[in-house]
């Protein structure tokens, strides 16, 4: 255990930093409202915000777990205006409503390609969309394929993409700050996952403490 910190930042902090933050696109909020009652996971507004600052100048961004395409509209709001974002989920009826709040918010449909599959399967049928090369992916669906979507990907990342991937903290399981259940497959997984990466040569990374924990890595080649 760290035993130098003075201060870690609690809810009062990110509550301040909420209330000075740029309002939150209409689209979004539409999003948050719909997927709540659904139970649709989404990520959260902090882990967004970071999503949307991430993408400044990246042109192609794959996404794998679209679900509402919350994750995915942060995303196209920070890109540049001809920025291009493949995203993958099986879940058609999903993505289709996806699509409607992206055009709520003035994203051109050109921008955003929905692969409609499995990832893996996308991947190793090299689907056209999914060539590459890309300069930021975004991991969120499945917890135990976390590994094997980063194998996929790091033959299409360009030198010096980020990667980010969602929940890697699992409300405190992957650490055992919060035990419950800490043995159970998507905490092994993630665990896995993220001893990997951060040990991994070819990346520099880190784990942000935000949302449910979001990795971030910078692919060197
Ligand atoms: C956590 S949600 C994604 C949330 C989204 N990134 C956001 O923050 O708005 C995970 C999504 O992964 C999708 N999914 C499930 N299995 C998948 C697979 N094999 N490949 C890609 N996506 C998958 C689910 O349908 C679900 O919509």
């Amino acid at each position: 255990m760290k035993d130098d910190r003075e201060w870690i930042p609690d809810a009062t902090d990110l509550d301040w930093i909420d209330g000075i933050a740029a309002p939150v696109d209409g689209a979004l909020a539409a999003i948050e409202a719909a997927a709540k009652p659904q139970h649709v996971p989404i990520v959260d507004r902090d882990t967004g915000r970071v999503l949307s600052v991430l993408a400044g100048d990246r042109h192609r961004i794959v996404e794998v777990g679209t679900a509402y395409g919350y994750s995915t509209l942060w995303l196209a709001l920070g890109q540049p205006a001809d920025g291009t974002i493949v995203t993958i989920d099986p879940d058609r009826d999903r993505t289709d409503l996806a699509r409607g709040w992206w055009r709520q918010a003035g994203i051109a449909d050109s921008r955003i390609t929905v692969v409609t599959a499995k990832a893996l399967e996308a991947f190793a049928a090299d689907e056209p969309s999914l060539a590459g090369p890309f300069d930021l992916a975004f991991i969120d669906a499945l917890k135990p394929e976390y590994g094997a979507y980063l194998d996929a990907l790091i033959p299409r990342l360009t030198r010096g993409a980020l990667v980010a991937a969602d929940n890697v903290l699992w409300s405190g399981r992957v650490s055992g700050s919060r035990p419950r259940g800490d043995n159970d497959t998507n905490t092994a997984a993630l665990r896995a996952f993220d001893e990997r990466v951060l040990g991994d040569g070819r990346f520099t990374a880190t784990i942000l403490p935000v949302g449910d924990g979001l990795l971030v890595a910078s692919f060197r080649g």
